[in-house]
């Protein structure tokens, strides 16, 4: 089973890659300029020095985005944290906003509560949440992971992100790695799965043991939250109905979808009105969404809305801290109190959590093959600003991946030369019979 489910994630993982197939070169860096110093004491080896990364000095558009090997290693600071050697990224849409300054106001109200350093102090900032990756150090509590585990983490957005050859956590922030993935497959899920499961279970009220026979619809099911929170849901038992344009509906029905609804044909609304109503809806597009959404749900019977585009940020980045969060925490109320009076349903926001916990049960999901990795398009180290483009022009379908380190480099280069027969046909095959 195990590698069956190997075979068949490299096929979904190089199905997708016509987009970057030029981009599958190795890496050409120059010599990494880290060294690892033996201390005198009887402490590990820790690493020093400077390494690679891509940084932003300044908010902006794409031009901001800097190559430097002129980066101090993050040192482990506390008996917690664990540092790893990235060996790959996946982008997420927040990647692109907090290039532009999307929340800037609040992460940087996160990061320096007491603001004791100066305006800029977030720069040089380094983006990028996922990372897949091995271990290289440890502080002295660290009891989950030892030096070469290899790892997987979705970096929360108030630390220094993982577009770098190395990054410092904390032990409950990462998790072992699925086995059956390779280093790129694997840096496509935590940030997703982390959202999701906090979004189902916190906002949900779903969970393994009470999903089967929920009725979910998932808004947007063709992008990186859709592509993971369909197999999560299938493989909790759920009937789930998902909405997407027209070109994704064999990558969703592929993933397990039981309903699939073409939004750019017809209206879909109307479509989803004459359908059983919903246990949850999991909204991944916002917009006007909400505004028909809440008439999907079982009315009174405790149904769900629960969406990832929320004002939050965006308000305290125009309104200021206080009174963003004022007027975010008021329209969240009002509008759940107003779903809940009239039609007994709940209104929800749902958020990222970092929690490597839940990631060790999705690297059990994965290596069970009940979640494959859907990774559309990959980048070298060096193409970060176009792997930035390729996000920005939307329509994802699944995640983009940057290689950090070498050895996914000549591994990818296999897997391409492998795969170069199969079909979008055959991969949806396999991907619903695994
Ligand atoms: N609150 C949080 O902590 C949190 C965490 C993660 C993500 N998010 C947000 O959640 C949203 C989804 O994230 P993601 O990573 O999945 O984004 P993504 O990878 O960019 O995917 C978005 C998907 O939605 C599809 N889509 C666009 N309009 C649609 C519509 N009207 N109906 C159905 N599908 C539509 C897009 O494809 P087509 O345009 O081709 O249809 C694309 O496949 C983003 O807005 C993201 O910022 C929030």
């Amino acid at each position: 089973m195990a590698s069956a489910r190997a075979m068949t994630s490299t096929r979904l993982l190089c199905l997708f890659n016509t987009t970057a197939a030029g981009s599958i070169k190795t890496l050409a860096r120059t010599g990494c300029r880290v060294c690892l110093t033996r201390n005198m004491s009887s402490s590990p080896p820790r690493l020093q020095g400077c390494m690679s990364a891509w940084t932003i000095d300044q908010y902006g558009s794409n031009g901001v985005l800097k190559y430097t090997e002129e980066i101090t290693v993050p040192t482990i600071s506390s008996a917690t944290e664990v540092m790893i050697k990235v060996h790959a990224v996946s982008l997420n849409p927040l990647d692109v906003a907090m290039r532009g300054g999307y929340g800037a106001k609040l992460l940087k109200l996160r990061r320096d509560p007491l603001s004791v350093m100066d305006n800029d102090s977030e720069f040089p900032l380094i983006l990028g949440r996922d990372l897949s990756g091995v271990v290289v150090d440890c502080g002295s509590g660290v009891t989950h992971f030892a030096p070469g585990d290899e790892v997987w983490a979705a970096v929360p957005p108030w630390k220094q992100g993982s577009l770098a050859e190395y990054v410092t956590l904390t032990e409950y922030e990462v998790s072992h790695k699925p086995k059956v993935l390779s280093h790129i497959e694997a840096a496509s899920i935590p940030y997703v799965a982390n959202t999701s499961l906090s979004a189902l279970v916190n906002g949900g009220g779903l969970c393994r043991d009470s999903s089967s026979n929920k009725r979910v619809l998932i808004t947007g099911g063709s992008g990186g939250v859709g592509t993971f929170a369909i197999q999560l849901l299938k493989a909790w038992g759920a009937h789930v109905t998902v909405t997407c344009s027209q070109n994704a509906v064999g990558l969703v029905r592929g993933l397990g979808a039981d309903e699939v609804l073409d939004y750019t044909a017809g209206d879909v609304v109307e479509q989803l009105e004459m359908m059983e109503k919903f246990d949850v809806v999991f909204d991944g597009v916002g917009g006007d969404t909400e505004e028909w959404a809440m008439g999907l749900l079982k009315p009174w019977s405790g149904a769900k809305y629960v969406t990832l585009v929320t004002p939050l940020l965006l308000n305290t980045d125009s309104m200021g801290l206080l009174d963003g969060t004022l007027n975010a925490g008021c329209s969240l109320q009002s509008k759940a109190i107003q779903n809940l009076l009239s039609s007994g349903v709940f209104y929800r926001w749902g958020f990222y959590a970092p929690d490597g916990p839940a990631l060790d049960e999705v690297s059990k999901l994965v290596d069970a093959g009940k979640i494959l990795p859907v990774v559309e398009a990959q980048f070298s180290f060096t193409q970060v600003p176009q792997a930035f483009q390729k996000l920005e022009k939307g329509h994802a379908r699944g995640k983009t991946v940057v290689r950090v380190a070498e050895e996914d480099d000549r591994q990818t280069e296999e897997l391409v030369q492998d795969s170069s027969t199969e079909t979008a046909e055959s991969v949806q095959e396999t991907a619903k019979q695994s």
